[in-house]
């Protein structure tokens, strides 16, 4: 990991620099209002250097009906700034989220990508989509980008976790 920068729980004060990253990154990721960031703030965490806001990331739990354990926890909102890329920064985003969410036990970390190299190299492997049904009909349904979601050119990748 680079020492110059540390992944640290966020705070109130991060939601407009947050936002600003993932509108930044809007044709990769799904957008998010202030509202919506603030409401979910406590399941941000963040990348810093100094007082700069240079990673960010977060996640969604997807219940499975009539089986509470076997609930799949989604990274979201994922994102590097450009000139902090390829220093480790994101893996140490998807490490840190993976620990965090490890505590609830869920049955695997989930993700969908236009990057599925980058998740590759972290240990997820592709699934089909319609192996995570709860997400397309929880997240997948709203998207105003792509009417079907099997037609979408986003893969659904996931990594096991140790239970
Ligand atoms: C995807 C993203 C978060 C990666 O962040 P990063 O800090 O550059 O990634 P890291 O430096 O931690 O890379 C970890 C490994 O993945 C590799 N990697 C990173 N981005 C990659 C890419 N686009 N394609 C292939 N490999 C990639 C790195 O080379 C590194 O490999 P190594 O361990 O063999 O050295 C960043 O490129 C980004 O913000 N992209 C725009 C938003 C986005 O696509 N988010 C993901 C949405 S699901």
């Amino acid at each position: 990991m680079d020492p110059e920068f540390q992944i640290r729980q966020a705070r109130l004060a991060d939601a407009e620099k947050i936002f600003a990253l993932i509108h930044l990154n809007r044709d990769l990721l799904v957008p998010r209002s202030m509202g919506n960031i603030v409401e979910n703030v406590d399941r941000f965490l963040v990348a810093v250097a100094g007082s700069d806001i240079i990673g960010c990331a977060s996640y969604q739990i997807h219940p499975e009906i009539g089986q509470a354990e076997s609930a799949t926890v989604e990274i979201q909102s994922l994102a590097v700034r450009l000139p902090w890329r390829r220093k480790g920064i994101g893996k140490a985003l998807v490490e840190a989220v993976s620990a965090r969410v490890a505590a609830f036990n869920p049955r695997e970390v989930l993700v969908l990508t236009f990057t599925p190299e980058f998740f590759s190299k972290l240990g997820f492997y592709e699934i089909p989509k319609n192996k995570v049904m709860h997400k397309l009909y929880t997240g997948c349904i709203n998207c105003t980008k792509h009417a079907d979601p099997f037609t979408c050119p986003e893969k659904a990748m996931i990594r096991d976790t140790v239970r």
